[in-house]
């Protein structure tokens, strides 16, 4: 979250929606680049849009999808596995369980570019770029500085985000990058204290009000955006929330208000939703190839192989 700047940022929610919206292509930007997706946890949406992100630009795609499946299993290290990663791809994106695997092989002779595809409780950053591409681009008024404060978005979350890498990654994208845009935050959980420091210094320095409730019904009707993201890895178990936390149909949401979630969902998002304005989280998954697509091009160094639509093409 704090290796990019809020204009490197928007600069690649700009590229990729213009990759979404056909206004641009890069279908050959990589075809001498090697992505190697190394996955040690469960994946669908983080690992196939980043595959998919790297066959639309023209790059070879490796893929360890299951960590059973590589020399982990037979008791590598996560060091020795970074340096033969160096001769197999030219970028390499990685996810783990554990919170510290990202510094591990960083901290090695890993020296192609490494991006986080989420790690242990600590970061998910590309699904975070991909949440707040689809918030900016449904509240684009909210750019305008001019835009009066009353505007802004009143933001709940439901989860526990010291321990939820997506919501984790979400608020603190949030607060770095985009405080002016939001209100005031709302965090529901069944955990008395579901901040850590970094969070609670990251809402301060951004001047942010921030309040901790386990009440959601009192709180649901007053959110202009609602995250939903009660489905978390605990040691080797996924946990999921408390069934009053259940966000469907039924829950007295503002009449605009937009529901967010990461996915994958169990009981806690109603499948209600998805035919409803409320729904926001398929254009979270729908843009996260679009993104990944801008990212990678970024972090390959390809920018200058995107090629734009002259107008009358576009008609
Ligand atoms: N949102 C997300 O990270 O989904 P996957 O676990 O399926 O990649």
């Amino acid at each position: 979250m704090r290796e990019l700047t809020q204009p490197q940022l928007l600069a690649l929610f700009a590229l990729a929606s213009d990759l979404q919206s056909g206004r641009c292509r890069a279908v050959r930007a990589l075809e001498d680049v090697v992505v190697l997706t190394a996955f040690f946890e469960p994946s669908t949406r983080t690992r196939l849009s980043f595959e998919s992100a790297a066959h639309r630009l023209g790059a070879a795609v490796l893929s360890v999808p299951d960590g059973r499946v590589s020399s982990v299993r037979k008791g590598e290290s996560l060091a020795d596995t970074g340096v033969m990663l160096n001769s197999y791809a030219d970028i390499v994106v990685l996810r783990h369980p554990s919170d510290t695997a990202l510094d591990e092989i960083r901290n090695t002779r890993l020296t192609v570019p490494l991006i986080n595809g989420g790690n242990g409780c600590e970061e998910h950053p590309t699904q975070a770029m991909a949440d707040w591409y689809a918030l900016l681009k449904r509240c684009a008024h909210l750019h305008d500085a001019d835009a009066p404060p009353e505007q802004r978005i009143s933001l709940g979350v439901v989860g526990t985000p010291r321990r939820m890498r997506a919501l984790r990654s979400f608020l603190l994208m949030g607060a770095l990058h985009f405080p002016h845009i939001l209100r005031d935050v709302t965090v529901v959980s069944e955990d008395p204290r579901p901040l850590d420091a970094e969070l609670d210094n990251a809402f301060r320095d951004a001047l942010l009000p921030v309040r901790c409730t386990s009440d959601l019904r009192r709180h649901v009707g007053s959110f202009d955006v609602v995250y939903q993201n009660s489905l978390t890895l605990v040691g080797t178990e996924y946990e999921v929330f408390d069934a009053a936390f259940r966000i469907d149909g039924d829950t007295p949401l503002k009449p605009h208000a937009l529901v967010m979630h990461p996915l994958a969902r169990l009981g806690e998002l109603g499948a209600d939703l998805d035919d409803t304005p409320h729904n926001l989280y398929f254009s979270q998954a729908d843009g996260a190839v679009f993104i990944r697509q801008a990212l990678l091009l970024a972090v390959a160094g390809r920018l200058d192989r995107v090629r734009w639509h002259e107008p009358e093409e576009l008609g």
